[in-house]
C-alpha cells in the first residue's frame, strides 16, 4: 500500500465525556467491533475513584493503564482506527487539550439523564478553538433520560455547536424500543434480554411501510414518524462539508453498554470522519501527503519502574512514513536520533514497528531528551503549533525539603514540567519558584514522583496568586514601566518568557485597563 491509501484509510480521534457518561465503555464496544479484544471488561476505567485524591498507589494504578491505553489502534472494515485516551479526571484536563491538538476528530459521549456537563463543555471549547469535527454519541438509552429534542437543544446551545441527528429513539427507559438510523434508513431494533451481546436487530424499512407498524406498534411508529417529521423540519439536511469544518455535528443515540447503536456510529464514522490532515508550523502548512516525515511530541510518560527513569515519548506523525531506525533530526537540540525499538500501539498490546504513517502515534523510548512540543523532521526546521500551555490555575512557591539533594530536586522538576505535569515560573524578584497547575491533584503528583523517582524532596508554601498571564508588547516605554511598577508580580516561564502573576482577577483587569499597549495572552501561544 502507498502512503496515499495508508494515510486516507486512517482515522486518529479522541473519545471526550464528562467522567461516568461512557467513555470507557464505548471505547470497549468499539475494540470488541475491531476484534482487538474478546471480552468486555479488557479496557480499564483510567478515571480516579472518587475520594481517592491523597491514594497514592490509585495514581500509580492511574498512571499504569493511562500508559496501556493512551493509543489503541485497530482495523475495522480495512480501515485504521487509533483512539487516543484522554484522562478522566479533571485534574489531568490539561493531558487532554494536548491530546485533542494530536487528532483529526472526536466523539463526545454525553448522558442522555443528565446532558451536557461541565467538563464536555470546557473540552468542547478546545475542539472548537481547532475546528475540530465532533461527533455526539448519546448514551444510556437503556434509562430514562431527557427528551431527545431537549438534549439536541441542549447540546446546541451548551456545545455552541449545531447538530444534525442521524440517529433518532424510538422511546427511552423501559419502553425503549431501538433507533431509526436516518444516515442508511434501516431501523435497529432494541432486545433488552440481549444485553451486552446483541447488537439489535437491523431492519430495513421505509418509515411510511405498515410493517413499521406491526414491528413496533401503530402507536410508536406514529411517534417516530411525527418526530422524524421534526428532524426534517427543524434541522438542515446533513452536509459532510459543515461537519468537516466543525460546525455541525451529527448525533447518534444507543446504550454503549448493550453495545447498542455503536455499530451504526462506527459504520458512519469510518465513512465520514476525516483522514489526517495538514498541520500548522511556525513555518509552513504541512501536507500529510509529503515524502519526507515530520511529526511533533505531544505527551511524554514516565517509566512506571522507578529503577528506570527513562520515558516514553509519543509521536503524531503528520507527513511521510517514518521508518525504524533511520536518522530524524530533533529539532529542539539540533542532534539527529535514530529509534530502534519504535512502538505501536493496538489495543493494550505494544510492538515494535518498521513503519508508520500519518495520524499513526508510535512510542519512542527517551532518556531525557524530549519536550513537549519538539519536532522531528528529515531536517527542515520546524516548529508546529497548536500545542499551546493553558495559564494554570493553582499556585505554590516549591522549596527544597532536603538540602543534600538540591540537584536530584532541580533534575526532577525539569524533567516533569518537559512531561507537562504543571509549569514552573520563577519570580524574577526573589527567585523562588513557583509552581502553577490546573488541579491541586498534580501538587501531590509532582511531590510523589520527586520522592519516589528521584528521591529528592520538596515541600510547598502557599502564593497567592489568581492567575498566570504571557506579557507582550510592541511599546517597550509601556512594557517597562509595567515591569518596573509590578517587579514583585513578574516571573519567567521555563523558556524565559515573561509572565505576570495576576493576585486578584481586579489587579489583572485594572492592569489591562492601564496598560492597553500591553496583550496579556491566556496560553503560551499567541
Ligand atoms: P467513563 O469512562 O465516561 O467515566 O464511564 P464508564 O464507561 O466507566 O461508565 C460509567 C458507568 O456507566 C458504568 O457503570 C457503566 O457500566 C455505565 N454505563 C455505560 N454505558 C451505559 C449504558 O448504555 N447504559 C447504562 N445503563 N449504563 C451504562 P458503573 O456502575 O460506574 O461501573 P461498572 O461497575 O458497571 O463498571
Amino acid at each position: 500500500m502507498d502512503l496515499t491509501q495508508e494515510i486516507k484509510r486512517r482515522r486518529t480521534f479522541a473519545i471526550i465525556s464528562h467522567p461516568d457518561a461512557g467513555k470507557t465503555t464505548l471505547t470497549e464496544k468499539l475494540l470488541l467491533f475491531g476484534g482487538a479484544i474478546h471480552v468486555a471488561g479488557a479496557v480499564k476505567s483510567n478515571k480516579i475513584k472518587k475520594g481517592a485524591t491523597s491514594d497514592f498507589m490509585e495514581i500509580e494504578r492511574q498512571r499504569g493503564i493511562s500508559v496501556a491505553t493512551s493509543v489503541m489502534g485497530f482495523e475495522y472494515k480495512g480501515i485504521k482506527i487509533n483512539i487516543l485516551d484522554t484522562p478522566g479526571h479533571e485534574d489531568f484536563a490539561e493531558d487532554t487539550y494536548r491530546t485533542l491538538t494530536a487528532v483529526d476528530s472526536v466523539i463526545i459521549v454525553i448522558d442522555c439523564a443528565k446532558g451536557v456537563e461541565t467538563q464536555t463543555r470546557k473540552l468542547m471549547e478546545v475542539c472548537r478553538m481547532r475546528n475540530t469535527p465532533v461527533m455526539v454519541f448519546i448514551n444510556k438509552l437503556d434509562r430514562n433520560g431527557k427528551d431527545p429534542f431537549d438534549l439536541l437543544d441542549e447540546i446546541e446551545s451548551e456545545l455552541k455547536i449545531n447538530v444534525r441527528p442521524l440517529a433518532f429513539p424510538i422511546g427511552m427507559g423501559p419502553s425503549f424500543k431501538g433507533v431509526y438510523n436516518l444516515f442508511e434508513n434501516k431501523l435497529s431494533l432494541f432486545f433488552p434480554e440481549d444485553r451486552q451481546t446483541a447488537q439489535g436487530e437491523v431492519v430495513e424499512v421505509d418509515l411510511n411501510d405498515p410493517k413499521l407498524d406491526e414491528i413496533i406498534t401503530e402507536k410508536d411508529a406514529n411517534n417516530l414518524r411525527t418526530d422524524l417529521e421534526l428532524v426534517e423540519g427543524v434541522y438542515p439536511e446533513f452536509e459532510l462539508d459543515t461537519y468537516l469544518s466543525g460546525e455541525v455535528a451529527p448525533v447518534f443515540f444507543g446504550s454503549a453498554l448493550n453495545n447498542f447503536g455503536v455499530m451504526e456510529l462506527l459504520d458512519c464514522f469510518i465513512r465520514i470522519a476525516p483522514h489526517p490532515g495538514k498541520s500548522r508550523t511556525l513555518q509552513r502548512e504541512i501536507d500529510p501527503f509529503e515524502d519526507k516525515m515530520t511529526g511533533f511530541i505531544f505527551k511524554i510518560h514516565a517509566n512506571m519502574d522507578p529503577n528506570h527513569r527513562d520515558r516514553i515519548a509519543f509521536l503524531k506523525i503528520c507527513s511521510g512514513t517514518f521508518e525504524r531506525n533511520k536518522p530524524y533530526l530533533h529539532v529542539g537540540s539540533g542532534k539527529n536520533i535514530k529509534f530502534s525499538s519504535p512502538n505501536a500501539f493496538m489495543a493494550d498490546k505494544k510492538s515494535i514497528v518498521d513503519f508508520a504513517y500519518p495520524g499513526d502515534i508510535i512510542g519512542l523510548h527517551d532518556t531525557g531528551n524530549f519536550k513537549i512540543g519538539d519536532t522531528l523532521t528529515e531536517g527542515e526546521k520546524l516548529k508546529f503549533t497548536g500545542i499551546p500551555s493553558f495559564s494554570p490555575e493553582m499556585f505554590r512557591y516549591i522549596e527544597n525539603a532536603d538540602p543534600l539533594k538540591f540537584k536530584q530536586l532541580s533534575k526532577g522538576v525539569d524533567q516533569l514540567m518537559d512531561e507537562g505535569v504543571a509549569q514552573l515560573f520563577t519570580n524574577k524578584m526573589n527567585g523562588r519558584k513557583i509552581i502553577g497547575t490546573v488541579g491541586a491533584l498534580q501538587f501531590e503528583v509532582i511531590q510523589y514522583r520527586l520522592e519516589h523517582e528521584y528521591g529528592a524532596k520538596c515541600k510547598y508554601e502557599p502564593v497567592s496568586i489568581y492567575k498566570a498571564c504571557w506579557i507582550e508588547s510592541d511599546n517597550k516605554e509601556q512594557l517597562d514601566d509595567f515591569r518596573k511598577r509590578k517587579f514583585q508580580n513578574i516571573a519567567l516561564d521555563k523558556h524565559g518568557r515573561k509572565v505576570f502573576l495576576a493576585d486578584t482577577s481586579y489587579a489583572l483587569q485594572l492592569s489591562q485597563e492601564r496598560f492597553p499597549d500591553i496583550k496579556f495572552h491566556f496560553t503560551s501561544e499567541f
